[in-house]
């Protein structure tokens, strides 16, 4: 079988060449958005994993993907314009999380009412999710309102003076990637990985089911913003 991927390739590389990838990095705990620039040799050491195991898991599904190459292969943003990548951003990941937001906020407030006296746990998830979400909303509007139409004029009409407003701005907004990864890491740990217990109610079930998808979600669309559109204005200059 063909060595597609070895430990010596950033871990942020590998799923911008490999988006399936991130499956495999998120079922063993490795940061590939916000640590993306992270050699998988060394992801892998720091969270003392079997390095040939997972490079071998890594080109296993990378080659199950070859030989599916006629379904559905993944779309090389690195290849698309800016506009395509963004337009693909809004309306993939920003329109998930403006109709999820709303819907985890009344779970989470429920299941709190319900079973916040048996399970204290949830009054920490109720919390972390709403500061989580109140900080989304207002990066979503961020990106949209200043970053996204700078980039896109900037398309059109490339200047040094809008880079260097763009450059600034991507700064502040991958700052606020990392937070919001922050707070994903945390509600990971205090929902013991997004398990529900034993006496959990579908509600309860429901909730820890779109946290642990909200993550996922999270995952790909902070990976395309940081280590693609980013990478590829700051090569500008
Ligand atoms: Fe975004
Ligand atoms: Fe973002």
């Amino acid at each position: 079988m063909e060595q597609k991927f070895t430990g010596m390739q950033a871990v942020g590389e590998i799923v911008a060449e490999f988006p399936k990838a991130a499956e495999i990095f998120k079922e063993n705990g490795i940061d590939f958005c916000c640590g993306g620039d992270k050699l998988l040799t060394v992801a892998v050491k720091e969270l003392i994993l079997n390095e040939a195991m997972v490079v071998e898991k890594l080109n296993q599904a990378y080659a199950a993907l070859v030989k599916n190459k006629q379904e559905n292969v993944d779309v090389d943003w690195r290849q698309q314009s800016f506009t395509q990548l963004i337009d693909h951003i809004v309306s993939t990941h920003h329109l998930y999380l403006q109709r999820e937001l709303p819907q985890i906020s009344e779970f989470t407030n429920k299941i709190l009412r319900v079973h916040g006296e048996n399970h204290s746990e949830l009054a920490k998830v109720h919390k972390l999710f709403h500061v989580l979400k109140m900080e989304l909303e207002q990066h979503l509007i961020k990106e949209e309102e200043i970053l996204f139409p700078l980039i896109k004029e900037y398309e059109k009409n490339p200047s040094a003076q809008s880079l260097a407003k763009i450059k600034n701005v991507t700064n502040d907004i991958e700052a606020e990637h990392e937070q919001a990864g922050d707070i994903i890491k945390e509600l990971r740990k205090i929902t013991n990985q997004f398990q529900y217990p034993a006496d959990a109610c579908t509600s309860f079930k429901i909730t820890y089911q779109k946290l642990e998808e909200m993550e996922s979600d999270l995952f790909q669309h902070i990976h395309l913003e940081n280590n693609i559109l980013h990478p590829r204005l700051q090569e500008k200059h």
